[in-house]
């Protein structure tokens, strides 16, 4: 009753003054355009929802959380379907959209007895659910029915559509494993923000996640460690197998699944094989494939700046030639992400084979040596089908032509100027290992060797780069979070980190850069909290507080 009236009140409001209205919506990211109308739509149980047959899927993720939250049957008739408003109805289609909202764009009108969401693709349509979920109360979200919610949406009219075409997130499933189900509960939560590119950092030194039929012991001995190793009490840690070590993996059938559970909310995954360095676990598995032969074992105490690959072995080339494919087979998605970053040269001036084998190439120092290895390892990628990706790194000594750059030491215009597209990850803005507060004693352990990255400090990050030139401007494919795991010990820790950092991100890499509004922002989060709470994601609570001063310089 309190909320029937709260609504009423708020319906005044909103008939007398449009600029409340709009400012009255809470969705996260913010709609590209937003006009509010006079009048609310009420969900009640008779309302139906009328799909074109091409469209069931997409309705299927509004459907479900309506019934579950409202308990309402909310009868969904595809054998009806007109494309016209019929009353009581929210109606879904891909037919007659405007396809000048492009792939992800969409176009939803609430009137007060009908909802129509329209897009071109099924993917803008999808997007069009996330935001009319966040329309209604955040109970929607409730996973089980709740009485007493006016079930509620003010009449608008969005037209919305993304800036950046990669709104990415990076797990990092190798210092800490998270099983299917928990990166599924990531996606989940991308969905929600309308992110769409899932990095899944799947092998370094510390694990190696990913079954390779050819090549068994890089799960049966890659994938495990004695303990945790980075200093977590055992009982706050997850991840321990059967017989008591630490890590796992997942076999092809769990690739495959998560997937498609991906593809289901329009999610892209980019699986990173990391390579020349942050490779100990794969060299404890095969050690001949380094440069000194090992012995090596998945931790992070033992053989780091060995961790890499000898690119003076043809063998080696054949292994992760073969490697790649498997990958390649798997995943759907263009990029393959080879990793590059933080290759220790020494390895390679120590051995006598990579010395000759610079001689024999031209090649006048390991830079140039890790730019050879990189185009090899491109050559099998493209042959593959697939076009590389890699950390900043993988510009030393000149990139191959097709591959992309994420840039999270810089990179982005130089990247840009030779032609590649670019993701920009900048550790001081995506990094979401590092602490969210100035005072660390009241934090988790997070990473310390940079950061902090306050949640105002991420709202103000600008992912194009002031000094890339509009002309090449098209190359910055976006944005994406980093969540490494070193200080992370499980789900909800990781979640912890993640949110509501994620949300202003979702914010930056989808919402115009001029209706950036970091008060208007936290009065959404508010709400959002809402959401977040019934969705049992964990998040950092206080970041809804009154912000530490921003750090930006
Ligand atoms: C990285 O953080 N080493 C890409």
């Amino acid at each position: 009753m309190k909320s029937v009236i709260l609504g009423i009140t708020l319906g005044l409001i909103i008939a007398g003054n449009a600029t409340f209205a709009a400012n009255s919506l809470t969705v996260i990211p913010q709609p590209q355009q937003v006009e509010v109308q006079a009048g609310r739509f009420t969900l009640t149980s008779g309302t139906r929802i009328y799909t074109d047959f091409a469209s069931q899927a997409t309705a299927k993720f509004l459907t479900a959380p309506l019934r579950t939250a409202t308990g309402y049957p909310l009868k969904n008739g595809i054998q009806f379907f007109r494309d016209s408003t019929i009353a009581n109805s929210i109606l879904l289609t891909d037919k007659n959209a405007n396809t000048n909202l492009g792939p992800e764009g969409y176009e939803l009108t609430v009137a007060s007895n009908s909802i129509v969401i329209r897009a071109p693709t099924q993917t803008g349509l999808f997007y069009g659910v996330q935001t009319l979920l966040q329309l209604l109360p955040p109970e929607i979200f409730s996973t089980n029915a709740v009485s007493n919610v006016a079930w509620q949406i003010p009449c608008v009219h969005i037209q919305d559509w993304p800036r950046f075409q990669w709104r990415g997130f990076m797990l990092d499933v190798s210092r800490h494993f998270f099983n299917k189900s928990e990166v599924e509960t990531f996606l989940d939560a991308m969905a929600l923000h309308k992110l769409n590119t899932f990095h899944w950092h799947l092998t370094d030194d510390h694990g190696w996640r990913i079954e390779i039929k050819k090549y068994p012991k890089l799960t049966e001995i890659g994938a495990w460690r004695a303990g945790n190793g980075f200093g977590f009490p055992s009982n706050s840690t997850t991840a321990y197998g059967a017989d008591g070590r630490y890590g796992g993996f997942y076999t092809q059938d769990d690739i495959r699944e998560v997937i498609q559970y991906a593809a289901a909310r329009h999610i892209t995954i980019v699986p990173e094989i990391e390579m020349p360095g942050h490779a100990t676990a794969a060299l404890a598995a095969y050690p001949q494939y380094s440069c000194t032969g090992g012995p090596f074992t998945p931790s992070m105490t033992a053989g780091i700046f060995n961790g890499i690959y000898d690119p003076a072995k043809e063998e080696t080339f054949v292994f992760l030639a073969n490697i790649l494919k498997e990958v390649a087979q798997l995943f759907p998605g263009q990029y393959i992400h080879i990793g590059g970053d933080e290759v220790p040269k020494e390895t390679w001036q120590n051995s006598a084979d990579c010395q000759a084998l610079m001689k024999r190439e031209g090649l006048k120092n390991e830079e140039e040596l890790q730019s050879w290895f990189v185009r090899r390892i491109e050559k099998s990628v493209n042959a593959d089908g697939k076009r590389m990706i890699g950390w900043s790194e993988i510009l030393q000594g000149g990139l191959p032509q097709n591959a992309a750059v994420m840039d999270w030491i810089g990179g982005a215009k130089e990247a840009a100027r030779a032609g590649h597209d670019v993701v920009m990850t900048p550790t001081a803005y995506c990094y979401f290992d590092f602490y969210q507060s100035t005072n660390r004693a009241g934090e988790p352990k997070a990473a310390g060797w940079g950061g902090p990255l306050l949640l105002n400090k991420m709202y103000a990050f600008e992912p194009m780069p002031t000094n890339v030139p509009p002309e090449l401007q098209s190359h910055i494919l976006g944005a994406q979070g980093n969540l490494w795991t070193e200080q992370i010990s499980n789900l909800k820790h990781a979640e912890y980190m993640a949110f509501p950092r994620a949300c202003a991100l979702a914010e930056i890499t989808w919402s115009a850069k001029d209706a950036r509004n970091w008060d208007d922002f936290m009065r959404r989060l508010q709400v959002h909290a809402q959401r977040l709470d019934e969705l049992g994601i964990n998040y950092r609570h206080a970041a809804l507080e009154t912000p530490e001063p921003n750090l930006v310089k």
